[in-house]
């Protein structure tokens, strides 16, 4: 609607200027063709010199029609202004909608090219090549691959500033490289809001993502299940990275999870160690409303908790509460005794 009044009024704009450019070239010609070569005295050619109409003439027909001119043309303006001015606001906010566009297909292409190829087309989540090396030495170590996330669900769980910290730093320990200059990469501040506009618009609703996680979290299970493995739902939910938009605790804070080649559970990597983490809460319901909100650098949480970065997620639009009590659950009893093959059927150590 908004678009449409824009576009009304761009068509009468494109009407109207030829009218008035052929009206002018007109006046031009008339107005030379009725120039007269001076043939009398100066008397009978100037035209101040010329009888003008009697008073007769100029207070009768001549005023009224004058002045019913005037009166069309108040008319006009005093309709015309009004209009103009109900139709500005809708032409305004059509051509801030037709920018939002233009942002959205600019980050849609900056994406494709540089980000496609790790997070997939559509950001449907996908894998990166990974060389591990020893963190010690700096040793080679293997080729492997490293899950990368879906996000086209990403501001489920962070918000925009969360979105453009990852996209400043990188995860430097990871396949993820920092994009912006801030933090040595090539794009400016417009691409990267441009990219965040993209993924802001192809993002899957809370309910769609509800759905991916516990069906995620199902086929985990079932496949940990079909090896010998049981996990409980709580454990699933941890280690939910089965099917691709699923996104779990294991990838931050199980050092080498992400990468096939995992240590004890929640021994610690991007994230903090979480053996014994609940002696941070005071009560199973603080421990959950922090799963569900995660972090924003500063923020407070637990028993002398405070968030450093932002950058542990919020999983409330993933799990419903009753799910995150069963992680909870799990994570309570965490305690360096736990092993989780990334791979249930055993294809890698
Ligand atoms: C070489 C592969 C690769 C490329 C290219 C790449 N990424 Fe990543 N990205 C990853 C990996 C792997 C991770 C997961 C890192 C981790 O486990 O902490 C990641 C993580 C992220 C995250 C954090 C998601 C989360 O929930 O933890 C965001 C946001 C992100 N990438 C955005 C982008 C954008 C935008 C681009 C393009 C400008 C891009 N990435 C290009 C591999 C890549
Ligand atoms: C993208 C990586 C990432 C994922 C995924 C993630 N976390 Fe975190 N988590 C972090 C980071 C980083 C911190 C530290 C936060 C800070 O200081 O800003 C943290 C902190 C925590 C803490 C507080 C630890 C402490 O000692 O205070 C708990 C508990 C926690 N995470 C549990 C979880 C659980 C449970 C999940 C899965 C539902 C999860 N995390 C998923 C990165 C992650």
């Amino acid at each position: 609607m908004t678009l449409l009044l824009a576009s009304i009024q761009r068509n009468v704009g494109l009407v109207m200027a030829p009218l008035l450019i052929i009206a002018f070239a007109l006046y031009v010609i008339f107005n030379l063709r009725r120039a007269r070569p001076e043939t009398g005295t100066e008397i009978e050619l100037a035209p101040n010199r010329k009888p003008y109409y009697g008073d007769e003439d100029l207070e009768g027909p001549r005023l009224d029609r004058f002045l019913t001119y005037a009166l069309g043309l108040l008319g006009i303006v005093a309709i015309g202004l009004p209009l103009y001015w109900l139709a500005e606001p809708g032409r305004m906010e059509g051509q801030i909608a037709a920018l939002e566009k233009k942002f959205e297909s600019r980050g849609e292409a900056t994406f494709e090219e540089n980000c496609a190829t790790c997070h997939a087309a559509g950001a449907v989540g996908g894998v990166a090549a990974f060389v591990q090396t020893d963190p010690l030495t700096g040793d080679y170590v293997a080729d492997r691959s490293w899950v990368a996330p879906a996000l086209n669900n990403v501001l489920l769980r962070y918000d925009r500033e969360e979105i453009t910290y990852v996209l400043d730093h990188g995860r430097p320990f990871s396949p993820m490289q920092p994009w912006s200059t801030v933090g040595g990469g090539a794009m400016n501040e417009q691409q990267i809001k441009n990219i965040i506009d993209y993924l802001a618009s192809i993002q899957i609703s809370t309910e769609e993502a509800r759905t991916e996680a516990r069906e995620g979290a199902e086929a985990t299970m079932q496949a940990y299940g079909e090896a010998g493995i049981p996990l409980s739902e709580g454990a699933a939910m941890f280690h939910n990275e089965a099917a691709s938009g699923t996104y779990g605790c294991a990838r931050c804070h199980t050092d080498g999870w992400s990468f096939g080649v995992p240590g004890p559970v929640g021994g610690g990597a991007f994230g903090p160690n979480l053996w014994n983490v609940d002696k941070k809460f005071a009560s199973d319901e603080e421990f959950v409303a922090f799963l569900a909100e995660g972090c924003e650098a500063g923020m407070t949480y637990g028993v002398n908790g405070q968030c450093k970065t932002g950058q542990m997620p919020a999983f409330g639009e993933y799990y419903t509460e009753a799910q995150l009590e069963a992680l909870v659950d799990y994570v309570k009893s965490l305690d360096g005794s736990q092993q989780v093959p990334a791979d249930p059927a055993g294809g890698e150590e």
